[in-house]
């Protein structure tokens, strides 16, 4: 009983930075005295529950700091988003750390530059823009990789020919997000050379690289939607994959991936053995459904972390420093992933964070490092 009271206690407390609108964060918080600089903090959405983690994370690493943080979740608007940090601005926020939901951004980062706030874009690149110098995400092409071989393990492509292909169906995350192409490119340069061999049939759109745009847009997935994911996969099973049994499935993030399971668990032709999905995000739904063998794998980017380096990073921002150093992350540009912080206007300063492959091997792993709260083990049965 106690143990609950006190998860209780604890969820309550990180559930008061997110209003049921799930727009505001609150501000203020015990470290950052009224006077101490403010941090703006603009999320996307609370949809995809990393964002949420990822919220209350910053606004706790600022705060330790000795910042003021106000925290602000986007509802999956842009023109929202773009009105709270209007507002943010106005409040006096000397910093902004921002993820975006598209381009569409780029015009209130030009209002944070014309009142000299520094802006962080913050895991997803803020494009078309010449207005900031930062960005702090994963290595998202890596994840990307940790993908395309968690398909090339679980299909065994090693051992597959031509003569007996395995079938995979392709789909990406939304088109107004850059890590987005950057995932895809990442998994397609593991499976290109199988599709290449003719040990990989694609049933369904392949481009063989996000560059095929017409292609990329077919199976690209509008604002993350699970819906839109869940109708496409319901769609190609009744129409492009209707006479063969797929394999696999690349699903970008979790979300993603459990609305294809649900759809494909609907198909009597799978009811003995579902195709080998990926994900992305390490959520719990999804880490009790690698553990069930139902999602083959996941990658856990620790929001946390994220979120520490982003402040260490933001710190040294507001102190001057010319040449911000952040442990336990890389510079792109140290590693040939330049054009990862290429923003079509101007390539900024990119620092990466490692990902994690998670398959039913370490399901646990986020679990340890404390990603994943006791309330979601005990709701998603992960004990
Ligand atoms: C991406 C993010 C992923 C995934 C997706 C859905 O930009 O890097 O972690 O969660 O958004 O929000």
């Amino acid at each position: 009983m106690k143990k609950i009271c006190l998860a209780l206690i604890i969820l309550l407390a990180a559930g008061s930075f997110v209003f049921a609108s799930g727009q505001q964060g609150g501000s203020g918080g015990a470290a950052g005295g009224a006077q101490a600089p403010l941090i703006g903090l603009a999320m996307p959405e609370t949809t995809v529950l990393r964002w949420v983690k990822d919220g209350a994370s910053l606004k706790a690493e600022a705060e330790k700091r000795g910042y003021r943080a106000e925290l602000q979740f986007g509802n999956g608007d842009q023109v929202l988003q773009n009105q709270q940090i209007g507002n943010l601005l106005t409040q006096g926020a000397k910093l902004l750390v921002i993820g975006q939901l598209n381009d569409g951004v780029a015009s209130a980062v030009a209002d944070a530059a014309r009142d000299n706030v520094a802006v962080i874009a913050y895991d997803r690149i803020i494009q078309n823009s010449a207005d900031y110098d930062y960005y702090i995400t994963f290595n998202n092409f890596k994840v990307g990789q940790l993908q395309g071989q968690g398909i090339e393990a679980g299909l065994n492509l090693k051992s597959a020919t031509a003569a007996n292909p395995k079938y995979i169906t392709l789909f990406a995350g939304s088109p107004t997000d850059g890590n987005a192409f950057f995932f895809y490119d990442g998994a397609m340069s593991i499976l290109n050379p199988y599709v290449q061999s003719g040990a990989l049939k694609v049933v369904g759109p392949y481009p063989e690289t996000s560059k095929d745009t017409a292609n990329f847009q077919r199976i690209a997935t509008e604002g993350w939607l699970p819906n839109i994911a869940k109708t496409r996969m319901e769609n190609l099973l009744s129409g492009d994959a209707r006479s063969v049994t797929l394999d696999a499935v690349l699903a970008p993030n979790d979300t993603l991936a459990r609305a294809i399971i649900e759809a494909v668990s609907a198909d009597a032709k799978y009811t003995n053995k579902l195709p080998i999905v990926s994900g992305q995000d390490a959520e719990a739904a999804s880490l009790a459904m690698i553990k069930n063998g139902q999602q083959y794998m996941t990658v856990f980017k620790d929001t946390a972390k994220l979120a520490e380096a982003a402040m260490i990073l933001a710190d040294q921002i507001l102190k001057g420093v010319a040449n911000p150093s952040v442990p336990g992350a890389v510079l792109a540009s140290s590693i040939g992933l330049e054009s990862i912080g290429d923003t079509g206007r101007k390539v900024v300063k990119a620092y990466l964070l490692d990902p994690i492959n998670i398959t039913q091997a370490n399901w646990r792993d986020p679990i340890n490092a404390g990603f994943i709260t006791p309330e979601e083990v005990t709701a998603n049965n992960l004990q």
